[in-house]
């Protein structure tokens, strides 16, 4: 990739790496090198081993074959400890806090540091109020992390790292995927510093533009095996679909003609407090059966507000709830459940799944009703329905009786979404549904999407990516700071506009 005469330092280089997991080859004789002071991009689809690559390199897994050259000398690091202490910080792509306890905590977590034999809190306070104001973010050390939005939790994993001293690797998985606009300018601002540092950074990421932007070299995956190794600046973007997916890749289709059913949600005037004003300020729209509705603003306008209230987890919202004409104030989760309302909330890895059990029992656990009889599970019809739901979002699994995390990320992302569906929903609500998911699997998730509004369900779609509201959504409202801004159609449907209303107008 760079000729001799550039003069870039290897930092690492693994060789050949394998790494067999029971039933699956994850990675196949994969080489990679990382260079010092540049931003090394790893790419490809969701589970061609993009993860277990970096876990190798960060202590977390060893690989079945394969060497590691560190600064030229070859090492294994049987732990994430040692590769610390050697200078190579990983910040994962799940977030791996303990939500009961506190922002410093989480930070000083299993590195304390102590005065008189006693955890120096104070120290530890200190620390993470400089590293959290280097990451602009106005957040107390002692604020408990399962407060946060999700976010923020993701800012204070990227927090954990920076307080590690003499980093000379410093892997991301995913680290933008809950940031908002600014909060990634601030993350990419924090590279840009590392990177005069020397720091070999790996970025892993499935936002195309980002990678462009910061990347310096990108590195592709493709069913475990090394597609390719190019300088950014030699490349475009449709060759690294073309490389990713072996094909030019699928564009999100949207039904242009076709025909909404009846009314079958209402809201009016609904008003949500919160500390500091109103979450939700008289907002009232409807829905109708086979419509997809995006909802678009900035975070914190209430987008994730008004479906938190849609499902019953919301007891402080007044005003009034229309279901199908008759009146039906949400009361509980469940409730809207057995109304037919489904939910496929932001923060997916908490509520989502559970992580004991298998693929198959994690899809079929919330429409179990739909394989009994009498009492009776009926094996078949739901063998059926993971075989299927596994099929329709090209979920990549060996066996769907294997542990749920044994699966990748962005394939954990599409079980949860196939769960929700199989319940047959009315009215499906999805809180950024796409991501974590690559850009060929996204399109998938859409046809899926549109599918089913074409049969009649109603669908209320959360995106911060603008494109998917343009390309998916017949209407978009938008909202600003709680209040609705705009309601669009159409032709109507356009970035100046979304974008517009959704900064109140300026
Ligand atoms: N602990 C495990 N046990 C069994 N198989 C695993 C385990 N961890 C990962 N795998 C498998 O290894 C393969 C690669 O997974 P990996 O997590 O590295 O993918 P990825 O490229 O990071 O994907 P994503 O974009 O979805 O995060 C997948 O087939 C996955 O199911
Ligand atoms: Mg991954």
């Amino acid at each position: 990739m760079y000729e001799k005469s550039d003069t870039v330092e290897v930092c690492l280089e693994a060789k050949q790496i394998s790494k067999i997991y029971p039933g699956t080859l994850a990675l196949d004789k994969v080489d990679i090198k990382l260079y010092r002071g540049k931003v090394n991009v790893l790419i490809g689809e969701n589970g061609a081993g993009k993860s277990t690559l970096m876990k190798i390199i960060a202590g977390v897994e060893q690989p079945t074959e394969g060497t590691i050259l560190f600064h030229g000398n070859e090492v294994s690091f049987t732990n994430t400890r040692e590769a610390a202490e050697a200078g190579i910080g990983i910040i994962h792509q799940e977030l791996n806090l303990f939500p009961n306890l506190t922002v410093a905590q989480n930070i000083f977590m299993a590195r304390e540091k102590t005065k008189y034999g006693k955890i120096n809190e104070g120290e530890h306070n200190k620390q993470t109020k400089d590293v959290l104001q280097k990451l602009e973010q106005a957040i107390e050390p002692d604020k408990i992390v399962g407060e946060l939005r999700v976010g923020q939790q993701q800012i204070i994993e990227i927090a954990k790292t920076m307080i590690q001293k003499e980093l000379s690797i410093l892997i991301m998985d995913e680290p933008t995927s809950s940031l908002s606009n600014k909060e990634v300018e601030v993350l990419f601002h924090l590279i840009e510093e590392l990177k005069q540092q020397g720091v070999a950074i790996v970025y892993i990421s499935h936002r195309m533009e980002e990678i462009m932007r910061i990347g310096d070299t990108v590195t592709i995956l493709r069913d475990g095996k090394l597609v390719a190794s190019e300088r950014v600046s030699e490349i475009d973007l449709p060759w690294i679909v073309e490389k990713m997916v072996g094909h030019s890749g699928k564009k999100i289709k949207k039904n242009e003609h076709k025909k909404l059913g009846k009314e079958i949600l209402k809201v009016e005037n609904l008003v949500l407090p919160r500390e500091d004003g109103l979450a939700l300020d008289d907002v009232s729209f409807s829905l109708f059966e086979g419509e997809i509705l995006g909802i678009y603003g900035m975070l914190g306008a209430g987008r994730t507000e008004i479906l938190e209230c849609l499902m019953g987890r919301n007891k402080d919202v007044k005003g009034d709830f229309f279901v199908d004409g008759k009146y039906a104030k949400p009361k509980s989760v469940p409730d809207q459940i057995s109304k037919g309302f489904a939910y496929i909330p932001e923060d997916r890895q908490k509520e989502g799944l559970i992580q004991s059990l298998s693929v198959a029992k994690n899809l079929t656990i919330s429409s179990l009703k739909n394989y009994t009889w009498f009492f009776h599970l009926l094996k078949k019809q739901e063998e059926n329905a993971v075989t299927e739901t596994i099929k329709n979002f090209f979920i990549k699994v060996s066996n769907s009786d294997l542990p749920i995390y044994s699966l990748s990320g962005g394939n954990q992302q599409k079980v949860v979404i196939g769960k929700s569906i199989l319940t047959s929903p009315k009215i499906l609500l999805l809180d950024e549904p796409t991501r974590g998911i690559d850009i060929s699997a996204k399109a998938d998730v859409f046809e899926i999407v549109n599918k089913l509004a074409d049969q009649g369900i109603a669908v209320i779609l959360v995106s911060s990516e603008l494109n998917e509201m343009i390309n998916v959504a017949d209407r978009v409202i938008v909202l600003s700071k709680g209040k609705v801004t705009g309601e669009f159609t159409g032709s109507g449907v356009n970035e100046q506009s979304l974008m517009r209303a959704a900064t109140g107008g300026e």
